[in-house]
């Protein structure tokens, strides 16, 4: 089967619109797909699929807001009856930017929604559905964040730990049905969304960060090779998720002593 046969003809892209998201729309109008794009803004959705229009990619836009429940409610109903073999989601970055208790519960309630019940919906409304015709895949952009804690980012690491373990959990299930899971573990990687980050706390734009083109184009390759993909990792890492408390432990303060901290605005 050619890709477009195993995952189209529609894929559906969370958070479409910049960097890694529209990184995957491009790789797939290069593949023969059709794309759902969803994110909030609808000038830049727009931006996007008059680039990918003119790749060859039939384009449709929605704009939602996937913080909230009604967000992945609205991404599903404009897909409507379209056969999606594939579904990114990508959107998950920490806008935030604070410690726990100086940011209000409700923009940490948006995150986990994002990062959580907006993933499991479309999993499981588009599962089905591939799981009817017996093929497809699901991608879902992760953070080394998901394997340990850290300072400034507590509702991140333990949402990205979630979708860590929520792949492994369908990937496990959906390989008996014909359909691919990978949760693709991201470093530093050069986004509109992460140097704002950077801008932000004054940090310096950090050497040899990931270019977005080859995350999209790695992770579609390693798409049947699932669960997991580390990006910039080889597949062996021992310790890169350690079980012994005291490791992680030590892991935790030697992060927060590498990276600073990006919760202090300048
Ligand atoms: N960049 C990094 O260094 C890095 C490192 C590790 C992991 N990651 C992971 O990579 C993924 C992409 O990160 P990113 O840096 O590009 O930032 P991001 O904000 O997660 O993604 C940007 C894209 O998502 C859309 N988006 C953001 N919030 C949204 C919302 N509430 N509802 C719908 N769409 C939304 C944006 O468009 P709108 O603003 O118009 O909505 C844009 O299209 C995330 O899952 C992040 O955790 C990134």
């Amino acid at each position: 089967m050619s890709f477009s046969e195993k995952y189209g003809p529609w894929a559906l892209i969370a958070g479409a619109s910049d960097g890694v998201g529209l990184a995957f729309g491009r790789a797939l109008a290069k593949e023969g797909m059709k794309l759902i794009l969803v994110s909030r803004s609808q000038a830049k959705l727009d931006a996007a699929a008059e680039e990918l229009r003119r790749l060859g990619a039939e384009c449709i836009t929605v704009s939602a807001d996937l913080s909230k429940p009604e967000g992945s409610t609205q991404a599903i109903a404009a897909a409507g009856s379209r056969e999606v073999g594939l579904v990114v989601t990508n959107c998950g970055a920490d806008s935030i930017n604070s410690q726990f208790l100086d940011a209000d519960i409700a923009d940490w309630e948006g995150l986990a929604a994002m990062n959580v019940t907006t993933k499991l919906r479309l999993a499981h409304h588009f599962g089905r559905a591939m799981r009817e015709c017996g093929k497809g895949g699901l991608i879902l952009i992760n953070s080394g964040a998901c394997y340990s804690g850290m300072f400034g980012l507590a509702t991140y690491c333990g949402s990205k730990g979630f979708v860590l373990n929520f792949a492994e959990g369908l990937w496990a299930e959906l390989r008996h049905n014909g359909i691919d899971v990978l949760t693709m573990v991201l470093g530093q990687t050069d986004t509109p969304s992460y140097r704002a980050t950077l801008a932000k706390s004054g940090q310096p734009i950090p050497e040899g960060w990931a270019d977005p083109e080859d995350i999209a184009a790695t992770a579609l390759r390693q798409l049947p090779h699932g669960p997991i993909y580390n990006w910039g990792q080889t597949n062996d890492v021992a310790g890169f998720a350690s079980g012994s408390p005291d490791d992680r432990r030590a892991k935790i303060v030697y992060i927060e002593q590498m990276t600073g901290d990006l919760t202090k605005r300048v």
